[in-house]
């Protein structure tokens, strides 16, 4: 078993190479694939470090120079490069298409998502390397390779929802950074984090998907017993996009000014809705006892109890006899 995941490895390994020499030694890889990085505003370095690259629009680019070089038929289908015809014979599931190399968070490539150029509406934004032993997507964030140090010594991660976020907030000096990229947030992610530090900061883009997932995924950190706050970008805006927009020292600020911990969050979100509406405005506090009560460390739970009852200006021991009528439901 560790022999076949090892001869995916040296084939995802060597489409890496492929990818990215294309994308730096070829004329369509420079024309095209280089020109669109470099109009989003990546670096030399960043373009380096993270492996990008760039696939030959052809049908059999990548599948003929690997069997040339007597990768097996085998692995390239499935670690997913290649896809099999009906007759038996290969082509290349990535075409023409820029390729952000998925690294495991010991540095080895294991998967790849592909960014179409095209703005047509029916071709699919990215293609994802499927499934496969050595790529479990809920297993791995984009990123932590590159990104674990500075979580280590930051003792905080950024959370952002895309490779190009990733890519654009390391840029800006702001290492801590990964993705879920393609799957909303898993609990083994969450595991995977608090290997490196308690406290997440989830930087969603600011639209309603957004604020969606960022809920959901507030809850799940909560029951992994991780600390969490979520940042909001203006409708529109996603990490890449702002950051470019106002500049590292911006970015910074605009965390600093907006960075809520998730009661705040949650309050103000859901209060906006429920306006004066007392029957709404109790369903509100229960949303939010609920979440609390997901927290593992009562100590910290209480903590928060205090938070809301001043918030919503709701008596504290009324709050906590709800929490615990919760917490003995759980039991
Ligand atoms: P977004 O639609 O926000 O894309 O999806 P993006 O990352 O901002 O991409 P750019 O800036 O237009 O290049 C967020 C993430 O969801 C996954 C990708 O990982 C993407 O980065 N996704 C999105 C897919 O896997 N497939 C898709 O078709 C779209
Ligand atoms: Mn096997
Ligand atoms: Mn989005
Ligand atoms: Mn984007
Ligand atoms: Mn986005």
């Amino acid at each position: 078993e560790e022999n076949h995941r090892e001869s995916l490895m040296i084939v995802t390994a060597y489409a890496a190479k492929f990818f990215h020499e294309s994308l730096l030694d070829t004329e369509e890889g420079q024309n095209i694939g280089l020109s669109y990085f470099k109009e989003r505003g990546f670096s030399n370095d960043i373009i380096k470090k993270f492996e990008l690259g760039y696939s030959p629009d052809q049908w059999e680019a990548f599948t003929g120079e690997a069997l040339k070089n007597g990768y097996q038929q085998q692995f390239l289908e499935e670690s997913g490069l290649s896809v099999k015809r009906d007759n038996g014979t290969l082509y290349d599931r990535y075409r023409g298409r820029v390729m952000f190399p998925i690294h495991s968070f010991t540095g080895r490539v294991i998967a790849f998502g592909g960014r179409t150029l095209k703005s047509d509406k029916n071709v699919p934004k990215y293609v994802n390397s499927p499934e496969s032993e050595i790529y479990h997507k809920s297993n791995v964030l984009y990123g932590l390779y590159f990104a674990k140090k500075a979580i280590r010594e930051e003792d905080n991660c950024f959370l952002v929802e895309g490779y190009a976020d990733v890519l654009s907030v390391f840029q800006a000096g702001i290492e801590n950074v990964v993705a879920s990229s393609g799957t909303s947030l898993t609990v083994e992610q969450i595991r995977l984090i608090g290997r490196f530090t308690k406290n997440i900061t989830i930087l969603y883009d600011g639209d309603a998907a957004g604020i969606k997932a960022s809920l959901r995924g507030l809850d799940m950190i909560l029951e992994e017993g991780l600390n969490v706050k979520v940042v909001l970008f203006p409708d529109g805006h996603d990490p890449d996009s702002y950051v470019r927009s106002v500049g590292t020292a911006g970015f910074k600020k605009h965390i600093e000014d907006n960075k809520k911990d998730f009661i705040l969050y949650k309050t103000d979100l859901l209060l906006k809705d429920a306006g004066n509406d007392p029957i709404k405005k109790a369903e509100v506090i229960r949303e939010i006892v609920e979440s609390v009560a997901k927290i593992p460390d009562s100590i910290k739970a209480s903590v928060f109890i205090k938070e809301c009852s001043y918030l919503l200006k709701i008596d504290e021991r009324a709050l906590l006899s709800e929490l615990n009528k919760m917490r003995m439901a759980k039991a």
